[in-house]
């Protein structure tokens, strides 16, 4: 008998689950569980996790497709299923704030949807947990399907008909200077800006630091209504913010979730966090 259980973190969306050992092979009614709560409530938290790589690909692949990392992938043609997040080189050594891989990390303190500037976007993200700082370091989250519901009928109607540019190049040149061979692998990609959830058929916008300019509008009014749907979505009152555990393993749901790093001194604490997500099932624009 399943044991799982699921308890709202917040008012509006994500949960605590209980009653799961994810580094074990899981029942079927578990993982359909799991999905079902992912269409539910966008982010899952499971706390004393004893995970391990092994572990965690194979319960991505539970949910889905593993995406590869495109950093590597388009740095090197490499496919791997891992990203390692914070500054920990070994037991002994890390990388402080002025390492060039901590100021490309920061581009995570931004309000983003991971992969959102891929033609097909990412689904999940599993992150675990092994180090994490005292202090900082917390992933805070923001839903654009609770921002959607509370957007005027007109605004909502307006905004359901257009499309959104989504374009890796133009977020992340801004924080960090970006490989050559991994920008020619990323071009601007064009998104709907409402999307529908096809289990429960919610529909959230969906932007993000990637969203570059609406298809169709001027430069100023495509800039004012990103920042608009942005500042909407962003209410402090309307965030969840996950402070990391040691053993925390974190499920969201990037297709109508946006999140962020609040940062950490990275020259004083030491984190470690490995990542993988799991493919969308096709282009926005075939939803
Ligand atoms: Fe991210």
């Amino acid at each position: 008998m399943s044991l799982i259980k699921f308890k709202p973190l917040h008012d509006e969306f994500g949960a605590r689950v209980t009653g799961v050992d994810l580094s074990a092979a899981l029942a079927d009614e578990d993982v359909a569980a799991i999905r079902d709560a992912m269409d539910e409530y966008s982010v899952l938290c499971f706390s004393d996790q004893q995970m391990t790589d092994d572990a965690h690909l194979a319960f991505t692949k539970n949910l889905g497709e593993p995406e590869p990392n495109h950093v590597i992938f388009g740095a090197t043609g490499e496919v791997n299923y891992f990203g390692t997040i914070g500054n920990v080189i070994d037991a002994e050594n890390k990388k402080g704030n002025s390492d060039p891989h901590t100021r490309y990390q920061s581009g995570n303190n931004l309000w983003h949807s991971d992969s959102s500037f891929r033609l097909v976007p990412a689904k999940f993200t599993i992150n675990h947990a092994y180090e994490v700082p005292d202090e900082g370091g917390v992933t805070e989250f923001a839903s654009q399907r609770l921002a959607y519901a509370q957007l005027p009928e007109t605004m909502q109607s307006t905004i359901d008909a257009l499309h959104v540019l989504h374009d890796y190049v133009f977020s992340r040149s801004r924080v960090a200077p970006v490989d050559p061979n991994h920008a020619a692998s990323l071009p601007p990609i064009e998104h709907k800006l409402v999307r529908t959830n096809p289990s429960n058929g919610r529909k959230n916008f969906y932007i993000g630091s990637h969203a570059r300019s609406i298809i169709g509008l001027s430069g100023i009014e495509s800039r004012q209504l990103i920042d608009d749907l942005l500042e909407c979505a962003t209410k402090p009152e309307d965030v969840y913010a996950h402070q990391w555990q040691v053993g925390d393993t974190v499920i969201w749901d990037n297709r109508c979730l946006m999140h962020r790093g609040l940062g950490y001194d990275a020259d004083r604490w030491r984190r470690l966090m490995r990542q993988t997500r799991v493919s969308g099932d096709s282009p926005t624009l075939s939803e």
